[in-house]
């Protein structure tokens, strides 16, 4: 039976990196129904709400849900805003976002890396509220037992079921004792579990953030809270030629949730020169998840295929969206 996908392309150069994801999922003729929903900034100028009701109902009824990215709208346009792509992360109770840096023939400034960054996402100061007095502003973040179990968990069993060999934890539990204490702890109680697969190391978040950029090779699984797997992956994605290049898988209970790592990029948006590889890799992702690995290994195939011929402007290249994505589909076949 075919496999449901609710497809949210969004704002800015989300319509334009899901057009081109969808166009190589068309190629290989995969058994996917499409369920069309919108979100977002340009959404609520259309029909007054950023996430209307269909969508949420699309994305309960599929088995996938294909995200682009989202424009947040300034504090000072609209101070109430909760974030969309927070709202369906929180809804789907997607906790772990799997988050790849690879080299797939892009220039990369790490050559050879094949790095992943497991991310809770769904607790920390994402889901907690800030609170306003006359002196400043207090954010609160909430680490739990069960939220640190079940996303160190995941990372354990990723890296297991794919021969990975190590996996480390990033925390700043010499400051923040308690929360990140209580992540670091749990990790190394899930990894005893693990022990005969698994080395499971831990580093703190600043020097971890130094050690990426110095020697990223040495790093093979991480994992870590909510706001610092944000921040790293972008710093990851650096490391293999930028933002455009990242996909990303975010997997719970219910449906799993596939969007690039990028955003909406207003500063490139409408000019056709986006970089589709992070929205097609994360087609890649997605299909591996619907138990078609074959056609998520020949995507990732063709895109190797794709960057030996050409680039697109972010990396260096003169190729359109169109163009590298139909680079994409000739490699398909
Ligand atoms: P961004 O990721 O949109 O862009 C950062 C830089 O990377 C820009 O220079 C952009 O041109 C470049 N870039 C990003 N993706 C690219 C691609 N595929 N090809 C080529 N270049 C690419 O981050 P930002 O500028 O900080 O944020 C812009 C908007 O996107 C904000 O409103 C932000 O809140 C939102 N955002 C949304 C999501 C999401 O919906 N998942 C993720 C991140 C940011
Ligand atoms: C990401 C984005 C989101 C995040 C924003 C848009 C809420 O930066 O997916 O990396 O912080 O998780
Ligand atoms: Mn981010």
């Amino acid at each position: 039976m075919a496999k449901t996908v609710a497809v949210i392309p969004g704002d800015g150069i989300g319509p334009e990196v899901v057009d081109a994801a969808l166009e190589v999922l068309d190629a290989l003729d995969a058994d996917l129904e499409y369920l069309h929903a919108s979100a977002g900034l340009e959404t609520k100028r259309r029909e007054g709400t950023y996430l209307p009701e269909a969508t949420l109902a699309a994305v309960r009824a599929a088995d996938a849900v294909l995200f682009g990215a989202i424009t947040s709208p300034l504090a000072t346009e609209d101070p109430g805003y909760r974030s969309v792509i927070l709202t369906l992360r929180q809804e789907l109770d997607a906790y772990a976002n799997v988050r790849p840096a690879r080299d797939l023939g892009q220039p990369c400034k790490a050559p050879g890396l094949d790095l992943v960054l497991v991310r809770e996402n769904t607790e920390g100061m994402y889901n907690c509220p800030e609170e306003e007095d006359a002196e400043g502003v207090t954010t609160f973040r909430r680490i739990t037992r069960r939220g640190s179990q079940r996303v160190t968990r995941f990372a354990l069993e990723w890296a297991k079921a794919r021969g990975r060999r190590r996996v480390t934890c990033l925390h700043k539990a010499n400051v923040l004792r308690k929360s990140d204490g209580l992540f670091r702890a749990v990790f190394q109680e899930e990894a005893k579990r693990y022990q005969d697969d698994i080395t499971a190391d831990e580093m703190l978040l600043d020097n971890a953030a130094l050690q990426l950029v110095l020697h990223p090779h040495r790093f093979d699984v991480l994992v870590t809270m909510n706001l610092y797997g944000d921040v790293l992956s972008d710093e990851m994605a650096g490391l293999v030629g930028g933002l455009g290049f990242a996909p990303s898988g975010s997997f719970g209970p219910r449906a799993a949730l596939f969007e690039p790592v990028h955003g909406s990029a207003p500063d490139i948006a409408g000019k056709g020169v986006a970089n589709p590889c992070g929205a097609i890799l994360s087609a890649a992702m997605m299909l591996d998840h619907l138990g078609m690995g074959d056609e998520a290994r020949r995507v990732e195939d063709a895109v190797r295929r794709a960057l030996r011929q050409g680039l697109t402007p972010d990396a260096g290249g003169t190729l359109t969206t169109a163009a590298f994505t139909s680079l994409v589909v000739a490699g398909l076949k």
